[in-house]
């Protein structure tokens, strides 16, 4: 059964899901401003990612005959001191949403909602990505370094980034 709690804290991770959108497109914004686009386009393209998170629970909850409702979404920040501290804020925020995961998986079992389980299980495993992904750049950026060639060149490798829907794979 798909219960009321199980509804209101799909629609509370919705919420986490636009607020990630919009902490990634401030990224996007701060590089862009300091003339590091593929960084730019990198937490842009990120951006977006979140947006169809957002999308995909959303679409299970009217599915199922849920309603959504949508919740505020917080302002971000909107500077940061380094491509290396963005990429962190980055890192510790996709652990964030993991442990939202792991929290909901809890409750979908406790529920014994086994619809809301095995959907679940698509952001579980995506998650390991999100965070990977990260470190590997937090990585990079500590051996390439903060300044000069180095985030160059990192900037070049992250312009490549191109933005693929999940939802359309469906
Ligand atoms: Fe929607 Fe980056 O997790």
């Amino acid at each position: 059964m798909f219960s009321n709690n199980m509804i209101k804290a799909l629609n509370k991770q919705i919420q986490e899901e636009f607020f990630s959108a919009y902490l990634y497109q401030s990224m996007s914004a701060h590089f862009a401003s300091e003339n590091l686009s593929g960084i730019a386009n990198w937490f842009s393209v990120q951006a977006k990612e979140e947006m169809t998170h957002a999308f995909k629970i959303y679409d299970f909850i009217i599915e199922r005959g849920g309603k959504v409702k949508l919740l505020a979404v917080n302002e971000p920040q909107d500077l940061w001191d380094s491509a290396q501290k963005a990429f962190e804020d980055a890192l510790e925020h996709e652990k964030h949403i993991t442990r939202c995961f792991d929290k909901l998986m809890d409750q979908a079992m406790e529920e014994k909602d086994h619809a809301t389980r095995i959907f679940l299980e698509w952001f579980v495993t995506e998650q390991i990505e999100e965070e990977a992904s990260a470190s590997e750049i937090v990585e990079k950026i500590k051996m390439s370094g903060n300044h000069g060639h180095g985030l160059v060149m990192l900037d070049k490798e992250l312009g490549q980034r191109v933005f693929v829907s999940s939802l359309a794979q469906e």
